[in-house]
């Protein structure tokens, strides 16, 4: 098949990340008979240095007319400052508004050969897997915010919104994927005191009905907060509000040893994507080529299935993976005596794709 694909490496380890996992693409490609066209673009701080803009429009241009984008990371230091006009993480939530990608899929699972660097107990930690979906695109991310000087003094204010069509989509997209997996889903929310928790609940709880197949429960997020630590195999897919999901996506990720592993899709109604590692630009590493490139390259065979629909050359990128950590590939997050460098473990990788 042919498919254009839209690389943006973003800021600090970027670039190093993405370059691995366009380099896993193209071996895919080679091997399957496909032709992918890539094009790169800016996003982030690079791109407020380079335009001013953190999502310039003709990186929103080409991403429209793309089957799927592969994103590095964005933010650091550099771009800190409180009083400036803007920042660069303003690029990654405008080009999720923008492309409509409101469900956000971040898996997390356990790798055998790495249950040690876990902070968690083994029996604890063995044989996790779960897939956390994140509301993207509404909630206390997108409500109204502002500031303004009264009387009192300065009042300043987030609202967490939702049109009711907005929670039955993501829910609904939840339940589907539960029936592919352990058919088990938890919806998460603060049902004891927010509104929009409650009627989240209520939702999810309509939306039940069309899926007799599947078990579905409700926690509050302060006890899921909990749960995540003290019984992470207990889950299987759980779905819940956008900030609620980032911070719990955060926990979920270092429970299974690295944030370096750990993929995220984006997705919208139709097929275009947005592929990034759950991790961020770590600027101290950056430009040093130690950085673990599995979370992008674990991103990559995401958007093969879920993009391009190759589900057959995803799941052998994701053997693939498991194949280097089995033959002792490790980087040096992962701990190990003689850590590869970031593109040593592309390599290991490659070398592995059946
Ligand atoms: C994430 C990140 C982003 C978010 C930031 C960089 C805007 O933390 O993708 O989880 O909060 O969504
Ligand atoms: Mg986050």
């Amino acid at each position: 098949m042919k498919a254009k694909i839209v690389l943006l490496p973003g800021d600090g380890v970027g670039p190093e990340v993405t370059g691995q996992a366009r380099a896993v693409l193209e071996a895919v490609a080679k091997k399957g008979g496909h032709e992918f066209a890539f094009e790169t673009q800016l996003i982030g701080g690079i791109a407020i240095d380079e335009t001013g803009d953190p999502l310039p429009p003709a990186t929103l241009e080409a991403c429209k007319a793309s089957d799927a984008i592969m994103l590095g990371a964005v933010g650091g230091p550099k771009w800190d400052n409180p009083n400036a006009k803007t920042r660069p993480e303003k690029g990654l939530l405008a080009i999720r508004k923008g492309l409509g990608l409101f469900a956000n899929l971040r898996p997390v699972r356990s790798y055998p050969e790495l249950v040690d660097s876990s902070p968690l107990k083994l029996e604890r930690i063995q044989g996790c897997d779960m897939l956390i979906l994140r509301e993207l695109t509404g909630g206390l991310y997108f409500g109204k915010q502002g500031r303004e000087q009264t009387d009192r003094g300065l009042r300043v204010f987030d609202t967490l919104e939702y049109m009711d069509f907005e929670i039955e989509r993501i829910v609904r997209l939840a339940f589907n994927l539960a029936r592919g997996r352990k058919k088990k889903l938890t919806s998460v929310d603060k049902a004891n005191v927010i509104e929009s928790s409650r009627v989240w609940r209520q939702i999810a709880t309509q939306v039940k009905e069309d899926f007799a197949d599947i078990t579905l429960e409700h926690q509050l997020v302060d006890s899921c907060a909990m749960r995540l630590v003290t019984a992470p195999t207990s889950f299987d897919v759980i779905v819940t509000e956008n900030m609620f999901g980032d911070i719990l996506s955060d926990e979920a990720a270092v429970l299974t040893g690295s944030l370096g592993m750990l993929p995220s899709a984006s997705l919208g109604e139709g097929k275009l994507g947005l592929y990034e590692p759950i991790h961020g630009s770590a600027p101290d590493i950056a430009g040093k080529g130690i950085a673990n490139p599995v979370g992008t390259i674990l991103s990559a065979a995401m958007l093969l299935r879920h993009s391009l629909g190759l589900e057959k050359e995803a799941a052998s990128v994701e053997r693939a993976v498991e194949a280097a950590l089995a033959a002792g590939a490790r980087t040096a997050d992962l701990g190990g005596a003689k850590p590869l460098s970031t593109s040593g473990m592309g390599d290991a990788i490659i070398a592995k794709l059946g």
